[in-house]
C-alpha cells in the first residue's frame, strides 16, 4: 500500500502534544500548555491560523518571521508543484546547477555592487557559523566581537557570540571574543585595538528586545573597523529581505558590511534556507586555490526546491511591494499602540523598524500594583510580557511572543503582508489586555500568579500546586 500522508495526518490528528511530550520536548509542551498556547492548528493562510473550529488566529509571530510574505503563498506553492513536476535534478554536487547560479544573482542585485559572492545554507545559524569561519579565514584573527542582547543561533560557533548568559551557560568553552554594550564605541575600539578581532558581529535591529543600533553607531564603529582591520557581519538572518522595510536592515545606516548573513523569508517559508554574501576578497582568502574549491561546504545548500522558493519569494516581495508595505504598516503599529496604550502607567514605550515591533513595560507607581509587579518579578523576570501574550491569545486570538530575557516586552514579528484592519486590531485589543493589568486585583494578575507559581515550581522541581507565593510577597 502506498504512503498516504493525508490518511496519516487525519488518523493521527490531535495526538500533537502528546506526540512531542513522548519524542520530542516534554518541557516546551508544559510550557505551552500552561499559557493555553496548546492549540492543533488545521490550515494557515497569509496572517491567519485556523484550529480546528475554524476560529481564526493573527498570527504576529509569522514562523520567528518565516512567512513574510504569508503562510502558503499560492505563487511559491505553484513553484514547488512545477519544479516537483518537471523531474529536475538536485544536489548533483560534481555540477553547477542553475537555480542557484539565478538566486546568488538575485540576492546580489539587491545591493548592487556592495557584495559579489554567495554562500547557500540550510538555516540562520548556518550562515552565521559560515561568516563567523570565512572571517577567521580572511584575517587570519580568531576572535568575534559581538553585542548585549545578540542572538546569532544556537549552534555552538554562533551560540559564542550569543549576548545572554541564560543561552551561553552550561555548555562549555565557546569561542574566543567579547560582548559590547550596545551603543559603546569606547568599548568597540578598546577590543578593536589588540588587532586581533576577525569580525564585528552585529544585529541592525536586534531580535531579543528589539533594541534599534543608534544612528551614529553603526557608521562609527564601521570606521573603527576599517581601521584596525577588522571584517563587519551583519546578520539579517531575521531583520532582512524586507522586514524593516529595506532589503538589508544594514541600509538604513549607510553602512556596507563585508559579510551579510541571511535565511528566515529567504524560501517563503516551505525549505530551509539560507545564505551569506560577502566580497570577492574575502571569499578569495578562504577558497584561495582550486584544492581549497570546497573547505567550506555543505550537502543541502543549494537544493532544488530551497532556490525555486528563494525566486519566487524575492519575486514576490518586490512584485507585492512589501518593503513599502513593511516601512508603512511598521509605523502604523507604532502610531497605533502609542495611541492606544500610551496613557497606561506600566507603559513605557513601543519602539522598531518595520515589522519587527516591540512593546516595553515599566514598573507602575501605585502601591497595589507595585507589590505585584514586585512578586511577578521575584518569580521569574520576564514574566510579566507573558502576563499580555497570554490573554492576547486566550482573549483575542492573537499570536505574539516574549523575546529577550529579563526585560518586560511582547514582541511583534508579523508577515508583512498584515493589513491596516490586522494592526488596528491588535492596538485595541492590546489596549484591553493592558488595561486589566491596571486592575489589581483581576484576572491578568490571577494568570502572573499562575505563571509565577509555574515558574517557582519549575525552579525547585516540584508540582506548581506545592508552591505557595508568600515568600516572594515579602
Ligand atoms: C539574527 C538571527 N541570527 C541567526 C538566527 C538563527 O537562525 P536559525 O534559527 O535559522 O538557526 C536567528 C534566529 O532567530 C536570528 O534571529
Amino acid at each position: 500500500m502506498p504512503f498516504d500522508i493525508k490518511k496519516t495526518l487525519e488518523d493521527r490528528w490531535g495526538e500533537n502534544y502528546s506526540l512531542h511530550e513522548r519524542h520530542v520536548n516534554p518541557q516546551f509542551v508544559k510550557v505551552l500548555r500552561t499559557i493555553g498556547f496548546d492549540k492543533v492548528y488545521r490550515r494557515a493562510e497569509g496572517q491567519y491560523l485556523y484550529d480546528g473550529e475554524d476560529n481564526r488566529y493573527l498570527d504576529l509571530l509569522s514562523g520567528y518571521g518565516v512567512f513574510s510574505v504569508g503562510r502558503n503563498h499560492p505563487q511559491i506553492k505553484q513553484t514547488i508543484k512545477d519544479l516537483l513536476d518537471l523531474d529536475l535534478t538536485s544536489m548533483v554536487q560534481m555540477d553547477c546547477a542553475l537555480l542557484a547560479g539565478l538566486l546568488a544573482e538575485k540576492l546580489l542585485s539587491l545591493v548592487p555592487g556592495l557584495h559579489d559572492t554567495v554562500f547557500f545554507t540550510n538555516s540562520g545559524t548556518e550562515a552565521v557559523e559560515g561568516a563567523i569561519k570565512m572571517a577567521r579565514g580572511a584575517t587570519g584573527r580568531e576572535r568575534i566581537l559581538y553585542l548585549d542582547h545578540a542572538f546569532h543561533g544556537l549552534t555552538l560557533g554562533s551560540l559564542s557570540a550569543n549576548g545572554n548568559d541564560e543561552f551561553r551557560s552550561g555548555f562549555g568553552e565557546l569561542l574566543p571574543g567579547a560582548m559590547i554594550p550596545g551603543n559603546d564605541l569606547t568599548a568597540l575600539e578598546k577590543e578593536l585595538k589588540k588587532k586581533d578581532v576577525a569580525a564585528f558581529l552585529f544585529e541592525p535591529v536586534q531580535g531579543k528586545g528589539v533594541y534599534v543600533a543608534e544612528d551614529s553607531f553603526l557608521p562609527e564603529a564601521q570606521k573603527l573597523c576599517r581601521k584596525y582591520g577588522t571584517l563587519m557581519i551583519s546578520d539579517e538572518v531575521q531583520s532582512g529581505l524586507g522586514r524593516t522595510g529595506r532589503w538589508f536592515a544594514y541600509e538604513h545606516w549607510g553602512i556596507e558590511p563585508d559579510l551579510v548573513t541571511v535565511a528566515k523569508a529567504l524560501s517563503g517559508g516551505f525549505v530551509p534556507a539560507g545564505a551569506i554574501l560577502m566580497k570577492r576578497d574575502v571569499y578569495k582568502k578562504v577558497f584561495s586555490r582550486m584544492d581549497r574549491c570546497v573547505v567550506h561546504s555543505n550537502t543541502f545548500g543549494k537544493n532544488t526546491l530551497a532556490m525555486g522558493a528563494g525566486l519566487a519569494t524575492l519575486h514576490l516581495i518586490e512584485e507585492e511591494n512589501l518593503l513599502e508595505r513593511a516601512e508603512r504598516l511598521g509605523r502604523l503599529f507604532l502610531e497605533k499602540v502609542r495611541e492606544t496604550c500610551g496613557h497606561f502607567e506600566m507603559f513605557k514605550e513601543v519602539r522598531g523598524k518595520g515589522m519587527m515591533v516591540g512593546i516595553e513595560f515599566k514598573s507602575p507607581k501605585s502601591l497595589k500594583l507595585k507589590a505585584a509587579w514586585a512578586m511577578i518579578h521575584a518569580a521569574n523576570k520576564g514574566l510579566f510580557g507573558q502576563m499580555i501574550v497570554v490573554p492576547l491569545m486566550s482573549k483575542h486570538r492573537i499570536l505574539t511572543q516574549v523575546a529577550g530575557h529579563n526585560i518586560d516586552l511582547v514582541k511583534l514579528l508579523p508577515p508583512l503582508v498584515v493589513t491596516e484592519h490586522d494592526v488596528e486590531y491588535f492596538a485595541n485589543s492590546l489596549a484591553e489586555v493592558v488595561a486589566d493589568c491596571h486592575k489589581f486585583p483581576g484576572g491578568a494578575w490571577e494568570t502572573g500568579m499562575m505563571l509565577a507559581k509555574n515558574a517557582l515550581a519549575s525552579r525547585k522541581g516540584v508540582e506548581p500546586k506545592d508552591v505557595t507565593l508568600e515568600p516572594v510577597l515579602e
